[in-house]
């Protein structure tokens, strides 16, 4: 049984007007980050969420900053719980929300109760008496695992390790104690809590989400109930000095809500030490409905109607940039004879290229794959020769998630694609985007010292140098790399 626990979003309406540390304005973006790890990535079998959604309490927008959380909580695959914190507006207007968030959430053999204490000064917080009689209730005709969920930490009266306790904490910890209850999770303290064991129950406070590394924790449960607790960050470590070299703009027809000011904020927060804005450069020659119908890929930069070019207004969006963290280049895309599409001008003015197949002629249900194979080859050569930074996305084509043609990576290719890379002297981009990347074709660029560019093709916020699955991917091919990062990966 594995459970993820977020605690402390503290979202906010608007940035607040003094530097703070908790950075709320983006508790949305967090939340949606650690929602599309947990997902695909972590796979727990429940969410749960400690409290202090919100930061402040009376909001006026209050009702629908929960709703956008509540929107957000629900693209999880897998059920999640939701108690209210000292920040949340009242219980009135959170269960208006949250409705169906008051009764115990079964998992298995695991049983969560959740509770919304009362408040008392300061930042404390008191069990009910009718509280105590619900954890009476849970144990009632439930032979297996009891876990409490509140917001505040509970800890023995005499030996707490934190400033905030329940009141009445002693008589709390005997109560789980009387009803077996295993696990007791709790956040509101920001920092989080050592993991400790009381009786048998293991004590958990989960760290706060909005304040840097903006970190959440995994519980694994196993068979003899004994639990293990991994804290993880939304942020990269700053000591890697990864740099994201695959990052769209509000210029691409796929872009869900970028802004360039919050991109460059959150490169920041999330430990990047670069960000390289690589706009489609047929979306800026080329109108959308154009570009749904491959007209870059079958004619070419010769087709764009010059009224439809918007690359100058790119470039002048772009001198907004911080040019020791930013720069500014394009994701390539070429015609079927292998040309670049973009005019040689403003080739000239672009800091960094990812070459990037989007179209294939011979790509089609129950298409011949020698063909696509050649085809593939082909334009490939054409990019590398091309001189671009590094590939985008290599093979995606053959198992784009939106498309409707799928095939396996041609394993036959890869080691010529990777002879290619490195007589070129291109960079071999890891990309998880609707994309599977292969650890055999990156195994084999490493053996041959090409070099691995890390792209998190951002289309939204929270995507701005998600690296979680690169850097668990480079761990497991090329174990030892955080000794030396540069000595594999491309710098911009
Ligand atoms: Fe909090
Ligand atoms: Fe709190």
């Amino acid at each position: 049984m594995r459970l993820a626990i977020l605690s402390d979003i503290h979202y906010m309406s608007a940035p607040p007007a003094k530097p703070f540390a908790r950075r709320g304005e983006y508790g949305d973006t967090f939340l949606l980050r650690a929602v599309h790890r947990f997902n695909r990535f972590i796979k727990p079998d429940a969410v749960l969420v400690a409290g202090d959604l919100l930061h402040d309490p009376n909001d006026p927008a209050a009702e629908g900053l929960l709703e956008e959380l509540k929107k957000t909580l629900n693209i999880l695959t897998v059920p999640y719980l939701v108690i209210p914190g000292n920040h949340d507006p009242a219980h009135e207007l959170f269960y208006k929300v949250f409705a169906d968030h008051k009764e115990p959430l079964d998992v298995g053999k695991f049983r969560i109760l959740p509770f919304a204490d009362p408040e008392t000064p300061i930042n404390n917080a008191c069990r009910l008496p009718e509280d105590f009689d619900r954890m009476r209730q849970a144990r009632e005709n439930w032979a297996g695992e009891l876990i409490a969920l509140q917001h505040v930490p509970v800890g023995p009266a005499d030996n707490h390790p934190c400033e905030y306790n329940f009141d009445n904490a002693d008589a709390v910890l005997e109560a789980m104690k009387k009803y077996d209850f295993k696990l007791c999770i709790s956040g509101h303290e920001h920092a989080g809590l050592p993991t400790r064991e009381w009786n048998g129950i293991t004590l958990v406070t989960a760290p706060g989400l909005c304040e840097s590394p903006f970190s959440y924790l995994i519980l694994d449960i196993d068979e003899a109930g004994a639990v293990t607790v991994t804290r993880e960050n939304l942020a990269m470590e700053p000591a890697l000095r990864l740099e994201d070299h695959h990052v769209h703009t509000t210029f691409a027809y796929c872009n869900e809500n970028l802004a360039l000011h919050k991109t460059r904020e959150l490169g920041k927060l999330f430990g990047l030490s670069r960000i390289v804005y690589t706009e489609h450069s047929s979306h800026l020659l080329f109108t959308k409905d154009e570009c749904v119908q491959k007209l870059p890929f079958y004619i070419g930069t010769s087709a764009a109607n010059p009224s439809s070019n918007r690359t100058p207004d790119y470039f002048t969006e772009q001198q907004e940039i911080e040019k020791s963290f930013e720069m500014t280049g394009s994701e390539l895309d070429y015609d079927q004879y292998g040309r670049p599409v973009v005019h040689p001008a403003d080739r000239a003015k672009l800091q960094f290229c990812n070459g990037a197949i989007h179209a294939m002629d011979s790509l089609c249900p129950g298409g011949d794959l020698s063909k696509m194979n050649e085809e593939f080859m082909a334009l490939n050569e054409a990019i590398l020769r091309d001189g671009v930074q590094a590939l985008a996305h290599p093979f995606r084509i053959f198992s784009f998630n939106s498309s409707k043609v799928k095939y396996p990576a041609p394993a036959e290719l890869f080691e010529p694609l990777a002879d290619l890379l490195k007589k070129y002297d291109t960079a071999a981009e890891i990309n998880f985007h609707c994309n599977q990347p292969d650890e055999e074709f990156f195994a084999l660029c490493l053996q041959k010292g090409v070099k691995i560019s890390l792209g998190s093709d951002t289309h939204n916020l929270y995507e701005v140098g998600e690296f979680y699955p690169h850097v668990k991917f480079l761990d497991k091919i090329a174990p030892g790399w955080r000794s030396d990062p540069q000595e594999i990966m491309l710098q911009a």
